[in-house]
């Protein structure tokens, strides 16, 4: 509560993490899905406010890929690292998006940008049983997956489902699958529908949506109002000390109650 009294949002702010039932809200105004410009504005904002959020001290980031993640990392730098360390490392290895946009380059780039070091994961996340059961149990491998439980601090997006479904490459049938299981968004490899229910989930490698309860630090950073009802789903999953920065894109249609 006494945190709350010194976050400073306006009333708009207020009312949509209140409704989401998360600790903190930035909206940035206009819509990223109408004015590309404003995912900057979005990704500025998430540099400034993650360095608000943060206290003095090490930090192990786990960084999400897609690109509000790519182009919110154009805009982090080396202010964080004043009185922090960062480890930086991807939440997955790969699920067959390009290659800029992806947790691996994201993760990368932010270490550069900041400042610390960045731990690669150069698995990709749709594997057969076997070749996951072996990869899992290659040192290397396992030691970026340790250091990815151990992070204390969490960078993700929400994606459109219908959007990621094709960025994926999904076959027909999955497609229709998903469609008819009403999905409206994806993270973490779950796709879930408007009641937040998971319908699919498609990785195994990397962060669960199960492990981010118990990060003390995490900013979703998403916005554009075909992501309203992705957010708003999704937010079910999200633990209170969650901080989300987003657009009035997206806020108008959630505060409307889409
Ligand atoms: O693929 C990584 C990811 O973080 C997904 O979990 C999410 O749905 C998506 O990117 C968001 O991508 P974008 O920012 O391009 O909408």
């Amino acid at each position: 509560r006494f945190m709350r009294l010194l976050l400073n949002m306006d009333a708009k702010e207020k009312a949509l993490a209140d409704y989401l039932n998360i600790q903190f809200c930035r909206i940035v105004p206009g819509d990223s899905d109408e004015d590309a410009s404003v995912l900057d504005e979005i990704g500025k904002t998430a540099a400034k406010e993650l360095h608000a959020l943060l206290p003095a001290g090490e930090f192990i980031v786990a960084v999400a890929g897609g690109s509000t993640m790519a182009r919110a990392a154009e805009h982090f730098s080396p202010e964080l690292s004043q009185n922090r360390e960062f480890i930086f490392v991807p939440t997955r290895g790969g699920l067959g998006e390009s290659m800029s946009i992806q947790a691996n380059s994201v993760s990368d780039r932010m270490a550069q940008l900041v400042g610390g070091e960045n731990m690669a994961l150069f698995v990709p996340d749709n594997l057969s049983e076997k070749a996951y059961a072996s990869m899992k149990s290659e040192p290397s491998i396992k030691h970026t997956l340790s250091v990815m439980k151990k992070a204390n601090c969490l960078l993700y997006s929400i994606g459109n489902a219908k959007v990621m479904m094709e960025r994926r490459r999904m076959s027909h049938g999955l497609i229709s699958s998903l469609e008819a299981h009403n999905a409206v968004g994806e993270a973490f490899g779950c796709y879930f529908n408007e009641n937040g229910e998971i319908v699919y989930r498609l990785s195994r490698f990397g962060l669960q949506i199960e492990d981010i309860e118990k990060i003390p630090y995490a900013m979703a950073i998403a916005g554009g109002s075909t992501k309203a009802k992705a957010i708003k789903a999704f937010m079910k999953y999200a633990p209170h000390q969650t901080w989300l920065i987003t657009d009035e894109g997206a806020a108008n249609l959630i505060l409307k109650g889409v």
